[in-house]
């Protein structure tokens, strides 16, 4: 039955999305009806309005709910040096163009974005990635250790960054203030959680 009512109201989709992502435009996600993103039949939303998107606006327009939520790469297959460093890192070129040689882009729109991939590749020019996460200097903060316990999934993933593979640019979900590391780290009682040495030099 939800299946039928999925197909009877696919173009409806699109437009709830539109609405929802101007209402909202802090959630960077929306509650639509069918398969969720990273789900076997999540289609991504086509995208007019650009501006409206959460989050600051990227060189190249990379689309996480597209290549995470529609075709369910695995977060840790770009970044994968979460689990073992402090920094998760923005993956290299080389790990787009391994797939986007082939890759062109169905619609003008996408043949647009994956044209700057592959003429930054040519031209040894790496898009400069505007960072969104970041703590300050003086606290201490690591991946490896989050992700041990956490695990490696989107779903763990989400409990920081929110449903990334939902966005089709990535904004904010949480501004990591100091409750908010604490409030966790009470919850699921962490040794020495609160002690301000485990956070801060
Ligand atoms: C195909 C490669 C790819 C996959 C798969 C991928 N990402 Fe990304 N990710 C990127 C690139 C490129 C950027 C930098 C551009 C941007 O911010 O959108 C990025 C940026 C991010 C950022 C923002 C980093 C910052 O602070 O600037 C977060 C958070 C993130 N990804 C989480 C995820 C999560 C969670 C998943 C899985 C649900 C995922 N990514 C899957 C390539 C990928
Ligand atoms: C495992 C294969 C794979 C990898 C790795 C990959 N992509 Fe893609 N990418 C795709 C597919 C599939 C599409 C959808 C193509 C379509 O239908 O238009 C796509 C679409 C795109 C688009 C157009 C849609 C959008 O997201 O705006 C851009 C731009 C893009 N990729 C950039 C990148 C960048 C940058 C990287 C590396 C950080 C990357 N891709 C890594 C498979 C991949
Ligand atoms: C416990 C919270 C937490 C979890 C879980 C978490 N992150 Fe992060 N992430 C952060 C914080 C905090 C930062 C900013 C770190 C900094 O400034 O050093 C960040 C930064 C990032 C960045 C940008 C850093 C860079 O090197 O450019 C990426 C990409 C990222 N996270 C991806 C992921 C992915 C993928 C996962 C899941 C496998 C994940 N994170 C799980 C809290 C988390
Ligand atoms: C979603 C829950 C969650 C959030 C949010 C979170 N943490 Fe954690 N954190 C954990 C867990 C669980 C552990 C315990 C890991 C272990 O047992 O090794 C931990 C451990 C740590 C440790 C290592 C503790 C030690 O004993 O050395 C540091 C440092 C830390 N977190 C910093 C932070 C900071 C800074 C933030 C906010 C930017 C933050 N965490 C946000 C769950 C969280
Ligand atoms: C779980 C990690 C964590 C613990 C434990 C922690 N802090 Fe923080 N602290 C942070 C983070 C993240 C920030 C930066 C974000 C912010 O300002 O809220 C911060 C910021 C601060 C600042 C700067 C605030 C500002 O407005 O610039 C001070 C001062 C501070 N912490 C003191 C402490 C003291 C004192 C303790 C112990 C009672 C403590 N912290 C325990 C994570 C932690």
């Amino acid at each position: 039955m939800a299946t039928t009512k999925g197909c009877r109201t696919a173009s409806g989709i699109v437009l709830t999305i539109a609405v929802a992502v101007g209402a909202a435009p802090l959630e960077g996600q929306s509650a639509q009806p069918g398969p969720l993103p990273g789900a076997p039949g999540y289609k991504a939303p086509v995208i007019s309005d650009t501006g409206a998107l959460p989050g600051p606006r990227q060189p190249i327009f990379f689309r996480h709910d597209i290549h995470a939520g529609q075709d369910q790469i695995p977060c840790m297959y770009c970044h994968s040096t979460v689990a073992v460093s402090s920094e998760p890192g923005i993956p290299a070129l080389r790990t787009c163009i391994g797939c986007h040689q082939i890759i062109g882009g169905s619609t003008p729109s996408h043949q647009a974005e994956i044209a700057k991939v592959r003429k930054a590749w040519s031209d040894r020019q790496p898009p400069e990635w505007i960072r969104v996460y970041w703590v300050p200097g003086f606290v201490r903060f690591s991946h490896m250790r989050h992700i041990k316990v956490l695990g490696t999934g989107s779903d763990s993933c989400a409990n920081c960054h929110g449903q990334v593979n939902g966005m089709a640019q990535v904004g904010q979900a949480f501004t990591l203030k100091m409750g908010w590391c604490i409030g966790c780290h009470v919850e699921r009682e962490v040794i020495r959680g609160r002690d301000c040495s485990v956070c801060h030099y």
